[in-house]
């Protein structure tokens, strides 16, 4: 069970220092959210805020591309440091190239998928993922309600991973607390990106510590198969 806190929900004016709290903390990837003002109607920051962000941590840097022409970021971010590059299903005919530059480019490789958006949609991309990026709120902002409609997605993508035995993680991110995560890591899944629940608080080593135990606990107790 991996947590990755969002640095959308941290302090804008002190990203390297909140970065360094998120590792001293316990976080296992730290989660950054690229938002182009076109995808989603926000923009939040670019590769530069990776590159500088590269030297102050060892954790993997988990980017999220909420953007409509990833195609033209793949390099930039890939050379300031990220880890992992995450693209939007809703790209169409775009995605397959787009997930073929992200493993030209040495990157784990991750697929996300909006709310309304069927689960099927993913279905010609498992086997070329490294990570299944659910969506548990309309991109665009931090803060937002969880949508609960999005569990039987995690349920479906967690059957489709198993029936073929898949490696992919499943990931959600959006309205994600202690409640929200346990649901879907007993939905199946098993990676988890917080912002406004975790670096809201005070003490984010405890919020990362209860957050791990209460989706370990959940995971626990998932129907087999
Ligand atoms: C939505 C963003 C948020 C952020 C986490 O586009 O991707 O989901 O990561 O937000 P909260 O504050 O809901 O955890
Ligand atoms: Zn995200």
């Amino acid at each position: 069970m991996l947590i990755a806190p969002s640095l959308l929900a941290a302090n804008f004016g002190r990203f390297a220092a909140e970065t360094q709290r998120a590792e001293r903390a316990g976080a296992d990837w730290l989660h950054l959210d690229i938002m182009d003002g076109h995808f989603v109607p926000n923009i939040s920051f670019g590769p530069e805020v990776v590159r500088v962000l590269r030297p102050q941590t060892r954790l993997p840097l988990d980017v999220h591309l909420m953007c409509s022409r990833p195609e033209i970021l793949l390099e930039p971010f890939a050379k300031a440091g990220a880890d992992h590059l995450t693209v939007h299903v809703e790209l169409g005919e775009k995605v397959m190239p787009l997930l073929w530059k992200i493993r030209a480019l040495g990157k784990l490789v991750g697929l996300a998928i909006n709310p309304p958006t069927a689960i099927a949609n993913v279905l010609p991309y498992l086997e070329r993922i490294d990570l299944l990026l659910v969506m548990t709120v309309n991109p665009g902002f931090g803060g937002q309600p969880f949508i609960a409609e999005t569990v039987p997605k995690i349920q479906q993508a967690a059957a489709w991973r198993h029936q073929k035995k898949l490696k992919c993680r499943i990931e959600v991110d959006g309205g994600i607390n202690l409640s929200t995560a346990a649901e879907c890591a007993r939905a199946g899944a098993d990676t988890f990106v917080s912002g406004t629940s975790l670096f809201g608080r005070h003490n984010l080593r405890a919020a990362i510590r209860q957050m791990r135990a209460a989706v370990t606990a959940a995971a626990g107790n998932r129907p087999k198969g």
